[in-house]
């Protein structure tokens, strides 16, 4: 790469001097790659701008989220919470993220009990009393990206239900408060998967999170399964997901062949994920939703 003049417009797209702009954060980008450490590519450091659109964007994701916990209840059915995600998402201004990724045929994944993502509502699946069920939301406005989920507890969830979707946030929360510029994805993934098995449980290999802002998946893939210290080094201006599925039992899963898309675990056991989408600041991090 050509490197630049401390007057030459900055790469990252801000219009400031690159002097006044990325110099400082190359030289340490620099450092890190020399000593083999993985690190963000341009492409993925977003600007003031790109970034204040990418807050407007998750504005819309947690109102859609706080009015779907304000309806969700037994006797809905999945379809029912498709539709309310549809109609608050596009009556704001944006655009579900999910309708027509890849073929996904819905605006929102709604996965319960032992279903651990990626579920496709229905008309067909009725909440009931006891199930535990995350919503995972996404919006496009403008071209920018936002995407978090939560679980909702529905009527009387069993103790040990209930243990496992508070662990699920506490582990995300966890992973979160690792977040800091010139950290490592790996601290925030110890952190999840630390705790998870301290609780005796096991967090899933293969579904992770990833970067977002400009594209609904961008470069990195957010393990939880890697060690500290290790994985790609955190940036400011870097956005990703931290949304670590959480499994009473086994961490092994299988896909629905019928559909392509819902991921269940093997031993049906129950599993639970809460989605934060987090921003490396220059003194830690900035929760855009949740
Ligand atoms: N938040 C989920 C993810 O990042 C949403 C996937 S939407 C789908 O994996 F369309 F791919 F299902
Ligand atoms: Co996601």
């Amino acid at each position: 790469m050509r490197k630049l003049r401390k007057d030459e417009p900055c790469w990252c797209r801000s219009q400031k001097p690159y002097g006044e702009c990325h110099a400082e954060f190359d030289k340490k980008i620099e450092i890190y790659r020399k000593k083999f450490h993985k690190v963000p590519p341009r492409s993925i450091i977003k600007n003031e701008f790109q970034l204040e659109k990418m807050r407007e964007s998750a504005k819309i994701n947690i109102a859609v989220l706080d009015y779907v916990g304000e309806h969700i209840r037994a006797g809905m059915t999945t379809e029912e919470i498709d539709r309310m995600v549809y109609e608050k998402t596009t009556a704001m201004g944006g655009i579900p993220a999910p309708l027509n990724y890849e073929g996904f045929p819905k605006s929102v994944c709604t996965s319960i009990n032992e279903q651990v993502c990626h579920g496709i509502p229905s008309s067909s699946v009725e909440l009931v009393d006891g199930d535990i069920i995350n919503v995972d939301c996404s919006t496009i406005l403008d071209g920018y990206f936002s995407d978090s989920s939560r679980m909702f507890c529905i009527g009387n969830v069993t103790p040990e239900n209930r243990r496992l979707v508070d662990v699920a946030k506490e582990c995300v929360e966890l992973g979160l408060k690792q977040v800091k510029p010139w950290g490592h994805l790996g601290d925030v993934a110890q952190a999840v998967n630390d705790h998870a098995r301290a609780n005796g449980y096991s967090v899933v290999r293969e579904v992770g999170g990833h970067g977002i802002g400009l594209e609904f998946h961008e470069t990195p893939f957010v393990s939880y399964v890697i060690k500290k210290g290790t994985g790609m080094v955190m940036a400011p201006g870097m956005v990703f997901t931290i949304e670590p599925m959480i499994n009473m039992g086994s961490a092994d899963i299988y896909i629905d062949e019928n559909n392509g898309w819902t991921i269940y675990t093997d031993d049906e056991k129950p599993s639970a994920q809460w989605e934060i989408m987090v921003l490396v600041t220059e003194t830690g991090y900035e929760v855009m939703c949740y």
